[in-house]
């Protein structure tokens, strides 16, 4: 007997139909990804089957009971855990407290139990292996931090299926082993999950079974053992997609920017020039500098030694405003926190960062932004319906491409993109990269932070690889791979490993 079973389910959002007659089927202790492409379905799936929505028809099966209403609070009673896409924590309470949220262990007299709150959490993350305070405030937390803070919270109540919707955005690769490590354990009990990612490697790593959605549609399902990452690519996508070398050199221009002995908020000493048109990677583990350091170039964090030429000029970047006006864009890592304006529609939040920056001119064109807005959408193949939705209506990857284009809009000449791809489809990072490398061609100067070396290896001319907070290697384009970049990252070339 499967532990869950959906058939026939169906859902449409202002007469829209965003899945039809889907089914899913979930086995007793097995790992199973749910696959598609942005907008695919996925999230609204596992929406309905949490109990946040109803269905519009359809049936459901869980531990051999047949469901004919599910809610929130039913599906958590039958033991579903939902860690959702985009983080869910009150910023400012702690961290015990987000566990025990309306859950909360009292005393004989009515009053909070905290210390056996704090006890039983500290127990958690000791059996899990996460360093976290109970008692820290959940706003302190590093992302990675809350991401597994919402993965813990899962684990607490026992659950019997966790859905777990790309649960690795903001985790490093030990963080995401360490995962992995606690998800097999589980398995090995009998817990059941439904994993929910965009990179390929991680699903055939940690998945046993398989469903993609296309389109709202049921596809295909199977053993993860009896298909390859390229099939699997081409089930998503519909079509075969071109997995051809699409990098190509350009003749770099003058010097834009020059950093010189660079010191601020996390990052220290980073020495290194870049040409105008040329596609630099950044990488490293969490923390170790990279982010940091886009974040110093855009005024975000303070930069307190060493100088910076741009354009060959001295230039001391004070606030985000002042790097704006320098020509500087960035697109910043984790969306819910740093990117989404929840009340705003798709439009406005396209044209944000573009209205801020023409401040003495506050009048936007609405007609041009729509016309613009509508190049983009094409560009980047966003998936919506009308731009006068709210961001909130898109789906996770297709909100990260209005982000992207709401710095293309403003015509920088330097994009500092941090973890441009996070939540994008395979179909889109390729059409993405392919958008890279065409701004390039157009003397726009990217630099890109991310983990995701395979794709770094497509686009960058070069990587600077940061250790604890500088450039402890530069690779070139050619050797550019995941070994030698993890080889530098954990400083294990220097220990002689
Ligand atoms: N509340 C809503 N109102 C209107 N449309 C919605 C709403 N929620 C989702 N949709 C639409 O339903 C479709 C499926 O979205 P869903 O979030 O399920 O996609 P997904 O497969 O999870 O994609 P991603 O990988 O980008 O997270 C999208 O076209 C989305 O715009
Ligand atoms: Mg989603």
């Amino acid at each position: 007997m499967s532990l869950l079973c959906m058939r026939n389910i169906c859902k449409s959002f202002n007469g829209i139909p965003v899945l039809k007659q889907v089914e899913l089927t979930i086995e007793k202790g097995e790992v199973h990804a749910l696959l598609g492409e942005n907008g695919a379905g996925k999230s609204t799936l596992m929406n309905i089957l949490a109990g946040v929505f109803p269905a519009d028809s359809g049936e459901m099966e869980f531990d051999e009971k047949k469901i004919k209403k599910m809610t929130i609070q039913q599906s958590e009673k039958m033991g579903i855990a939902f860690v959702h896409q985009e983080l869910n924590l009150f910023n400012d309470l702690k961290v015990y407290e987000n566990i025990f949220l309306m859950k909360e262990y009292k005393r004989k007299a009515g009053a909070l139990d905290k210390k056996r709150m704090i006890r039983e959490t500290q127990q958690l993350f000791t059996e899990l292996g996460v360093e976290i305070n109970p008692e820290e405030k959940v706003e302190n937390l590093k992302t990675s931090q809350k991401q597994l803070l919402e993965i813990s919270k899962a684990l607490f109540f026992k659950a019997k299926l966790l859905i777990l919707d790309e649960p690795t955005t903001s985790l490093n690769n030990d963080e995401v082993e360490h995962l992995f490590q606690i998800i097999r354990n589980l398995k090995d009990k009998g817990t059941s999950f439904i994993f929910i990612s965009h990179k390929m490697p991680e699903i055939f790593q940690i998945a046993d079974r398989y469903t993609v959605l296309r389109n709202g549609e049921f596809v295909q399902a199977g053993k993860i053992s009896e298909i390859t990452q390229e099939e699997m690519t081409d089930l998503m996508v519909g079509e075969k997609l071109s997995h051809q070398e699409i990098y190509q050199a350009r003749e770099p221009g003058e010097n834009i920017l020059e950093l010189d002995h660079l010191s601020g908020y996390g990052f220290s000493d980073v020495n290194f020039t870049v040409k105008k048109g040329s596609i630099v990677g950044l990488t490293g583990l969490q923390g170790s500098g990279s982010s940091e350091l886009l974040q110093g170039l855009f005024g975000a964090v303070p930069v307190t030694g060493g100088t910076l030429k741009l354009h060959g000029k001295d230039c001391k970047i004070r606030s985000i405003q002042g790097a704006m006006k320098a020509g500087i864009a960035m697109l910043a890592s984790n969306r819910k926190e740093n990117s989404v304006i929840p009340d705003m529609s798709i439009l406005e939040n396209m044209y944000l960062s573009e209205q801020v920056l023409s401040a003495r001119h506050p009048f936007i064109s609405i007609g041009k932004e729509r016309k613009r807005y509508e190049r983009y959408k094409e560009m980047l193949s966003v998936k919506a319906e009308d731009p006068d939705d709210p961001i909130t209506s898109l789906s996770g990857g297709n909100q990260q491409k209005v982000f992207l284009a709401r710095w293309l809009n403003t015509e920088a000449d330097i994009l500092l993109l941090d973890n441009p791809t996070q939540g994008i489809d395979v179909g889109a990072k390729a059409e993405i990269y392919k958008l890279i490398l065409k701004l390039a061609d157009t003397g726009k100067t990217i630099l890109i932070n991310t983990l995701e070396i395979p794709e770094l290896a497509k686009v960058a001319d070069y990587c600077a690889v940061f250790y604890e907070g500088t450039v402890i290697k530069v690779l070139k384009h050619e050797e550019i791979d995941e070994k030698t970049v993890m080889l530098y990252s954990t400083n294990a070339a220097q220990k002689g490993e």
